[in-house]
């Protein structure tokens, strides 16, 4: 009786545990199905290279050293080194980035959708912080080999707060972690998402909302009256 009892407890373990399991995990920001086989496929992830041609020089990337140029009025450069950069992380479920940070240089707001994220300061003193989906912040300053953990898809930042440049390293849990800037996800679109959208959902005028986009607008600018023309045919459609 007792080895009957065993058996069906294994057996409910086991089958709890297979039908746990859950969706494989997204490793872009989409892959829209498709009926049509002959249409050009896109796999999730990357084709492998065949394993008789792999050598060590697959699975080493050089370049790490290299101080970012910081380009941008915020004062900071992440590098990001994903599967994009180094085909070896292919499958391997992790990336890693550098940060680096001019005096009182911001790490803007941003987040990862598809990763959590390690943070090592190597170098300097940051500020840095995340928000949780009930808008709680979680802050700390950090220096020198101090760690700090940004959980998957949270909003989070560093601000360096001294006058010399500081440098940190980021390790993430998937090979393609993806970064939304939150000001750009807004601000910086393309094409613009229209005024009425913005004016309302951060209740401030049309001018406002202007100077805001003059800050980020995105390489690719498509102007206001284009995105306007493009909801009017849209319209049209209905
Ligand atoms: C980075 O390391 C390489 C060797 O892999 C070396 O040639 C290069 O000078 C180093 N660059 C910096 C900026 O330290
Ligand atoms: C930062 O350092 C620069 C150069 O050493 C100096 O000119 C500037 O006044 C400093 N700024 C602050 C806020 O300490
Ligand atoms: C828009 O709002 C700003 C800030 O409240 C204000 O200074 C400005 O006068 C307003 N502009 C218009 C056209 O209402």
């Amino acid at each position: 009786m007792c080895v009957i009892a065993a058996i069906f407890t294994l057996l409910a373990t086991l089958s709890f545990t297979t039908t746990n399991a859950s969706d494989p995990a997204a490793l872009q920001d989409f892959c829209v199905g498709v009926d049509d086989p002959y249409s050009t496929v896109f796999v999730n992830g990357k084709f492998c290279k065949n394993p008789k041609r792999v050598t060590i020089n697959d699975f080493v990337y050089k370049g790490f050293n290299k101080t970012s140029v910081i380009e941008n009025r915020q004062g900071a450069e992440a590098t990001l080194v994903s599967v994009d950069q180094f085909p070896g992380l292919n499958t391997l479920g992790v990336a890693i980035a550098r940060v680096d940070f001019a005096p009182f240089g911001l790490n803007t707001p941003h987040l990862h959708p598809r990763a959590s994220e390690a943070f090592a300061v190597m170098k300097g003193t940051l500020y840095a912080g995340f928000v949780t989906t009930e808008y709680k912040l979680y802050e700390t300053i950090l220096n020198e080999g101090d760690i700090i953990a940004f959980p998957q898809g949270l909003i989070h930042f560093q601000l360096n707060l001294r006058n010399t440049t500081a440098f940190a390293i980021a390790a993430f849990g998937s090979q393609n972690p993806g970064r939304v800037n939150v000001a750009s996800g807004v601000f910086g679109t393309t094409p613009k998402i229209l005024d009425d959208v913005l004016t309302k959902a951060y209740q401030v005028n049309r001018t406002v909302i202007e100077q805001l986009r003059s800050q980020f607008s995105s390489g690719k600018d498509v102007s206001i009256n284009t995105a306007r023309s493009m909801l009017l045919e849209m319209l049209s459609q209905i």
